[in-house]
């Protein structure tokens, strides 16, 4: 990826990884980016995760061609970028390392590196000069962990971002990048939507020509779509006109319930209907679903007096990750005494902003007939 004759990505993907940080599915592999600027002093910008080592290394050594490494930046701690930063310390005996207070902390706890006669600790808007380039750094505390900030380089007016306006999927695969985006977004940071609203807004005071995140492709322009994106994300407002029916079917009668009512929507004109099997489909994509829209139905069959566990943890994760501001309605089965329904709204209950569309279906084993009236009457308010 060109950046420009001084500022050199020497980031790496790796192709063969299927899941990230244990939980989310990578079908398309994991973007891992690093960067160099070349000047008077050089300058790297992160290290990579283990998997894509060798590879950067390699970049690095073509890239500086003998030359010495002066500061090591430490935007992020977590493994995936922080993971040899040991390796480096060791190649490069009189690297400095610029980071802030709590970047030490964090790093001391992962290497046993002589970190008082190599730290150089920064605060909000210090600089640092390398000559003709000089980096900025703004403190993103807690997007999505305490150490995280930001760096602007002041010449080129490119903004480093760590692992904000990041997305799954390695370089060489072309894939939609707000898909994959807005997955590791609502996924990862979800929960930090206030800390998110927070960097923005020191965003709006810079010029911004490029963005340079830790993950994924450089975006060289338009970078008002995607901070659009985020400013929506961060606010928990929908992102676009559109209704998830998200089901959790034991024996398929509820999943066949929710079909119907998909169909019955996109006949009155409603744009965007996914229906979404929490039994089989990739569940990140859900949460992100569920946060692109304005309305969420519920669909679930009853279990033993609660509701049929895939349910309960998607709604659990949409909780841990502060959903909001949403309108949801509720189908819910059970063949003698349906207990999903009162489950479901208990777990909704202890969300901010959740507007309940009523009526909640009953469905006492399979859609019939007498269930038409109800499902009618949803579909009128959902429209
Ligand atoms: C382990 C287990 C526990 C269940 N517990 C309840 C229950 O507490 N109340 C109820 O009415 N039905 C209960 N059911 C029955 C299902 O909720 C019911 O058959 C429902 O119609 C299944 O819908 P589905 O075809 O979408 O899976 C239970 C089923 C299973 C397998
Ligand atoms: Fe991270
Ligand atoms: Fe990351």
């Amino acid at each position: 990826m060109e950046i420009s004759n001084d500022i050199i990505w020497i980031g790496a993907s790796n192709n063969k990884q299927k899941i990230f940080e244990s939980q989310y599915n990578i079908k398309n592999g994991m973007s891992y980016n690093s960067y160099v600027i070349k000047d008077e002093k050089n300058a790297i910008l992160d290290t990579v995760d283990e998997g894509v080592t060798e590879l950067w290394l390699k970049k690095l050594d073509e890239t500086l061609n003998g030359e010495e490494l002066d500061y090591l930046i430490v935007s992020h701690m977590e493994p995936d970028h922080a993971y040899n930063i040991g390796l480096l310390a060791k190649k490069y005996p009189n690297m400095k390392i610029v980071g802030n207070q709590f970047t030490f902390n964090i790093l001391s706890n992962f290497f046993d590196i002589d970190i008082e006669a190599r730290k150089i600790v920064v605060q909000e808007g210090d600089t640092l000069n390398l000559g003709t380039h000089t980096l900025q750094f703004f403190m993103a505390p807690m997007v999505h962990w305490p150490e995280v900030m930001v760096t602007y380089e002041q010449t080129e007016k490119i903004l480093f971002t760590a692992d904000a306006f990041g997305k799954f999927g390695s370089l060489e695969i072309e894939d939609d990048w707000i898909t994959e985006a807005r997955r590791y977004y609502i996924g990862i940071v979800g929960k930090y939507g206030m800390q998110v609203q927070a960097l923005l807004n020191k965003a709006k005071t810079l010029d911004i020509k490029m963005i340079c995140p830790l993950h994924g492709p450089i975006l060289k322009e338009n970078s008002a779509y995607y901070i659009d994106k985020y400013n929506k994300w961060s606010s928990y407002e929908p992102e676009e006109e559109g209704t998830l029916i998200a089901v959790s079917s034991i024996y398929g009668n509820t999943l066949d319930a929710a079909n119907v009512l998909a169909e019955m929507l996109k006949e009155k004109g409603e744009k965007n209907v996914i229906v979404c099997d929490l039994t089989k489909d990739d569940w990140a994509e859900a949460v992100a679903n569920a946060f692109r829209f304005p309305k969420l139905i519920l669909a679930a069959s009853s279990y033993n007096a609660g509701v049929f566990p895939p349910m309960e943890q998607f709604l659990n994760r949409l909780k841990e990750r502060n959903y909001q501001k949403r309108k949801v309605g509720i189908i819910e089965n059970g063949s003698w005494a349906p207990s999903a329904g009162r489950t479901m709204k208990n777990i909704l209950g202890e969300m901010k902003d959740i507007g309940i569309i009523e009526p909640m279906v009953t469905i006492k084993s399979r859609l019939k007939e007498e269930n038409m009236a109800q499902m009618t009457e949803l579909v009128r308010k959902i429209r």
